[in-house]
């Protein structure tokens, strides 16, 4: 009899307590993508929980902004939503996020967040968002075998650029695999600006949206810059998507994606190595610079109790060291943890991790305006919608597409946020 009654209290103990149910909106939805974040569905799993996807699909989250805001204003939000930059101060302000204080403490992320990081993801003082990773955006990705065979070394600087463009146009490659998406430009266009203007300019431009700095001869320039590539940008219009993209470079039909680090997903997915099959290096004229977008899922407030525990098992999973590093191993980031050791990640991570560090001690680490991390929702609308027509409309010369970004991004930032 107490026997039985021991190995009752043994499974009633291993039972999930509280099986709650997550909702979690995301739009992680690539082959690379998809293996990372089941990553946390199969530890919530683990732990009882039921996962609920809220897909928004739409690379770099596009679209998913507007459909978290009908959610919250119906009275619905998910459990957690990947919010990011100033767009989790907003929903901070407005109430609707649950503080992680004592998970903080208890994990000690103070001390193993860097500073950008935490100073985003805490409002009032309070941690309100759990960030997965550190991406960085001035990246470019190149097809090794095709280099090699035009005999060229990575280009640092875009004069370089565009005689090594000319070399594998000559053999009939495509150069540069592009997806015709308003922030596929816009990523290009961010890491364009800092190359030609530099740090300072594109912290007065793109954070402090300082009018007379968008305005600027600099601007001009950065367009000019911008429109000297679209020669070489292969897109295929009936299939936009970034990862689209990345699969010419992997395919070896292109030799070029500028993208941020989550393409490296994609190569990894298809068994290719760094070094060996692909390049990483910094976009020209970036190298030491760095354009973070950290991906972080901000917590809404819940009434339902099961559903608060699985919010806080969650929250806990997503800043444990072995999450951190099993999912950046697949989604190409870093960890944003910065505790955890990099002895299992490529040589793209490590310089990226490298890098990092030495764009912090020079004023060179900037957040990246096409994903979210540098200004609202709203004025990045106004400066994905400029880059749109200078992408698309002919009569758009370069100080007509620098007088109309400055414009709309200053009727951005009158708009209540
Ligand atoms: C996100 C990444 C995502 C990429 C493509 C970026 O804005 O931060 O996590 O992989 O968009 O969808």
């Amino acid at each position: 009899m107490h026997r039985f009654i021991l190995v009752l209290i043994l499974v009633w103990q291993s039972l999930p307590v509280y099986a709650g149910e997550l909702e979690v909106l995301h739009y992680w939805t690539s082959g690379g993508e998809a293996e990372a974040l089941n990553v946390l569905k199969s530890m919530m799993k683990e732990k009882g929980h039921v996962w609920q996807d809220f897909v928004v699909v739409g690379g770099g989250g596009e679209s998913a902004n507007a459909e978290l805001r009908q959610r919250v204003i119906q009275g619905l939000p998910p459990a957690s939503a990947m919010v990011k930059g100033p767009d989790i101060h907003r929903w901070a302000r407005l109430g609707f996020l649950q503080e992680l204080d004592k998970l903080a403490a208890w994990q000690n992320w103070d001390d193993n967040l860097p500073d950008v990081i935490a100073d985003v993801t805490r409002f009032d003082g309070q941690y309100v968002s759990t960030p997965v990773n550190i991406h960085r955006t001035n990246w470019m990705w190149i097809n090794k075998k095709i280099l090699d065979e035009v005999g060229a070394e990575v280009p640092s600087t875009w004069d370089e650029f565009e005689q090594v463009a000319k070399k594998i146009q000559a053999r009939g490659y495509a150069v540069i695999a592009h997806g015709d998406q308003a922030w596929q430009d816009a990523t290009i266009f961010e890491s364009v600006a800092l190359a030609v203007g530099g740090p300072e300019f594109y912290r007065r431009a793109f954070v402090e949206n300082e009018y007379a700095v968008i305005k600027s001869e600099t601007m001009m320039k950065v367009f000019a810059q911008f429109r000297r590539l679209k020669p070489y940008l292969k897109t295929d219009l009936s299939k936009p998507d970034w990862n689209i993209a990345t699969e010419a470079v992997i395919k070896g039909e292109a030799a070029f994606q500028f993208m941020g680090d989550w393409a490296k997903g994609e190569f990894e997915k298809a068994g290719l190595k760094a070094g060996e099959d692909f390049i990483c290096a910094a976009m020209p004229g970036t190298r030491n610079q760095f354009l973070y977008n950290v991906d972080t899922l901000a917590m809404f407030k819940l009434s339902d109790k099961a559903d608060r525990k699985a919010q806080e098992d969650l929250a806990s999973a997503i800043m444990s060291e072995e999450f951190q590093e099993v999912f950046n191993l697949k989604k190409g980031s870093i960890p944003a943890r910065t505790d955890v050791d990099l002895s299992k990640f490529d040589e793209c991570a490590r310089l990226s991790r490298k890098e990092f560090h030495i764009a912090e001690q020079k004023g060179a680490l900037l957040p990246s305006i096409a994903h979210g991390m540098a200004t609202t929702a709203r004025v990045q609308e106004e400066f994905y919608g400029a880059l749109h027509d200078f992408m698309h409309a002919p009569e758009m010369n370069d100080r007509k597409a620098m007088v109309t970004l400055a414009k709309r991004m200053r009727y951005g930032s009158y708009a209540i946020n």
